[in-house]
């Protein structure tokens, strides 16, 4: 994971390396740091393990006459080393004047560190990332030019990343990457380097994408050398600004899991009259296909599994979920459609599964709410989500938006595949309409419910989760909210599995929350964790502890399922989550050890 950036600029550097930092802040935070060309051909280096906000406060009181335009900067997300400032990025050479960024992991860096100390180099972090500006330091130090240096190092480098270098004695700075993200651009402003585009997408009418092999160095235009013989192509951009106010809420998840409802009439507005017609599906222009896998990770992976419902319900067709990072063990039927479901469209695990030999041909669509993304890039079509930015590091309204959105997508290739009639289309479509109004109720009544629940489980040290059918996988994504948020340990299991073992863990007292979608099977699981002595807490109908289930209680369609079972649900199982981690606490927005997009491994 962590946010890289780098610019040579006319204008303040740190204004800009603290503006793109605030941006891609949510690629991880725990430490922060840049460094930047002062006058005299030294480098300002600031580091620390607060967030951006506290690096703005520090960097409003020095002197900027001393600076250049020239810097490089860096938000974390540990993964070699502990969360100290030693081991916050810019990490510097022996001599001071390299400095690296970096994203990603160096898979052969135990071998690389023995021999650059054999070779008397001094390290001052316990990052991987250190040695690659000892690398550097040497290609530069037998005269190597800095771009190739680069070029040699990052072959030294086993694994996937990306990185930034900048020589403060000369003022150069190149990048370069391999399977990891990094775009640069030009403006009136200056050149620019990122971890992705909302580093710079206010500044730029265009931008390129580095592939691997590339070394691009910051000057206008860019400077491309390396391994491939022309430049990669240049991406025309409209940047469309986010509104990250926060509007009178205390926090963005606040504000995210209001939003739902609305966002959700907005999408179906856009999507069900060409899902009806079969337009979406044609549009994408894909094959016809007989199964399908959707790959995905966390909350992105529950929301496959409503779309792998939908499929096996409404069109009998085999479809799965697959675990991206151990996708490598999947094998995949002939003609089969991969849904790659991914928020952010970076997630490493996603974009690796694809690269798998099992994947190597196959058809992909991506359902991602960055249509800007290394996944959509990849993917042979893409469907946005269109949720706009989710700040929240825990996904709230992008989980709706996947799911309305892939069963949309669904329903629209079945339809057009003749393995739904029209008629049921209508009526299944008919039927996803009322997500909004659902979720708008379920909205009310978790607000007025949820909250007193919560502070009853402060001292509870962990909770279960159950369901049935699509209520099940509702329940995996309460159990993944609860676990994020407030570090508790939470887990979901199909109600009936529960007396296949796990029942031994209810006691007096233990919390059990069900996605009571109704019917005489799940009350059985209900009365057995009464029996015990559960603290039960019910998301269901009239009479439930949360009665926020509208629609899905009611008799099912036809064909037996409704669109996406009990979606309304989640709504309470977030405000849950949230609401408990506030009595503990915690910091809602930016949980502990999480990032927004998670680019390694
Ligand atoms: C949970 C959460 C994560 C992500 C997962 C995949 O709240 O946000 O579980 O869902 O890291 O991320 P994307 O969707 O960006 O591929």
């Amino acid at each position: 994971m962590c946010g890289i950036v780098a610019c040579r600029t006319d204008g303040s550097p740190t204004g800009y390396l603290c503006d793109a930092l605030q941006a891609l802040e949510y690629r991880g935070y725990d430490s922060v740091g840049i460094a930047v060309q002062t006058r005299d051909g030294g480098a300002l280096r600031l580091r620390g393990t607060h967030r951006v906000a506290e690096l703005v406060e520090r960097i409003a009181d020095l002197p900027q006459s001393d600076l250049t335009g020239v810097g490089i900067g860096h938000t974390r997300w540990a993964t070699h080393g502990g969360v100290s400032e030693r081991n916050a990025h810019p990490h510097s050479d022996c001599s001071g004047s390299i400095h690296v960024v970096h994203n990603g992991i160096i898979e052969n860096c135990e071998e690389l560190r023995s021999e650059l100390l054999a070779r008397g180099h001094e390290f001052s972090s316990d990052v991987d990332s250190e040695v690659i500006a000892h690398l550097m330091e040497e290609e530069v130090g037998a005269g190597v030019d800095l771009a190739d240096a680069l070029s040699h190092t990052i072959d030294r480098c086993e694994g996937s990343g990306a990185m930034v270098i900048m020589d403060s004695d000369s003022g150069r700075v190149v990048g370069a990457c391999r399977r990891a993200p990094l775009v640069g651009a030009t403006s009136s402003n200056g050149s620019f380097l990122a971890s992705d585009i909302s580093g710079f997408g206010s500044l730029v009418a265009s931008f390129q994408v580095l592939r691997d092999g590339d070394v691009v160095e910051l000057a206008v235009p860019l400077r491309w050398t390396g391994r491939n013989p022309d430049q990669p192509p240049v991406v025309p951009h409209e940047w469309t600004s986010s509104d990250m106010g926060l509007h009178g809420y205390p926090d963005h998840m606040a504000k995210e899991i209001d939003e739902q409802p609305e966002l959700a009439g907005r999408i179906l507005d856009r999507l069900v009259g060409a899902a009806g017609s079969g337009a979406l599906w044609r549009g994408l222009e894909l094959p016809a296909f007989e199964r399908v896998a959707i790959v995905g990770c966390g909350t992105s992976l529950n929301a496959g599994g409503i779309v792998a419902a939908a499929f096996r319900r409404f069109g009998l067709m085999p479809a799965e979920t697959v675990i991206a990072s151990e996708a490598a063990d999947t094998v995949l039927g002939p003609r089969t459609l991969v849904i790659a479901m991914s928020q952010s469209g970076e997630t490493a695990d996603v974009l690796h599964a694809l690269d798998g030999d099992n994947f190597a041909g196959s058809t992909v669509l991506a359902i991602t709410n960055n249509p800007n993304s290394s996944l959509a890039r990849r993917a042979n079509a893409i469907v946005e989500c269109s949720a706009g930015q989710e700040i929240g590091v825990a996904a709230t309204k992008t989980f709706v938006a996947q799911v309305l959105t892939g069963v949309a997508v669904a329903i629209s290739a079945l339809s057009e595949q003749g393995r739904v009639d029209r008629a049921n289309t209508r009526s299944i479509l008919g039927d996803l309409l009322r997500m909004p109004d659902l979720l708008a109720q379920s909205l009310t009544v978790a607000k007025d419910v949820v909250p007193p629940l919560a502070s009853q489980l402060a001292a509870s040290q962990g909770v279960i989760f159950l369901g049935r059918s699509a209520g099940v996988v509702y329940a995996a994504e309460g159990a993944l909210k609860l676990k994020e948020l407030t570090y508790r340990w939470a887990q979901h299991y199909p109600a009936g599995e529960l007396k296949h073992g796990p029942l031994a863990l209810v006691e007096e007292g233990t919390p059990v929350v069900v996605v009571d979608s109704g019917g005489a099977r799940i009350a059985g699981n209900i009365a057995e964790v009464a029996a015990r002595g559960a603290r039960l807490i019910t998301i269901g109908g009239p009479g439930s502890t949360i009665p926020a289930l509208g629609r899905s209680l009611m008799a099912p369609l036809d064909n037996g399922f409704q669109p996406c079972g009990p979606l309304e649900s989640v709504i309470p199982m977030q405000v849950l989550a949230r609401e408990l981690a506030l009595v503990l606490g915690r910091d809602v927005d930016k949980p502990r050890n999480l990032a927004k997009s998670v680019t390694v491994e």
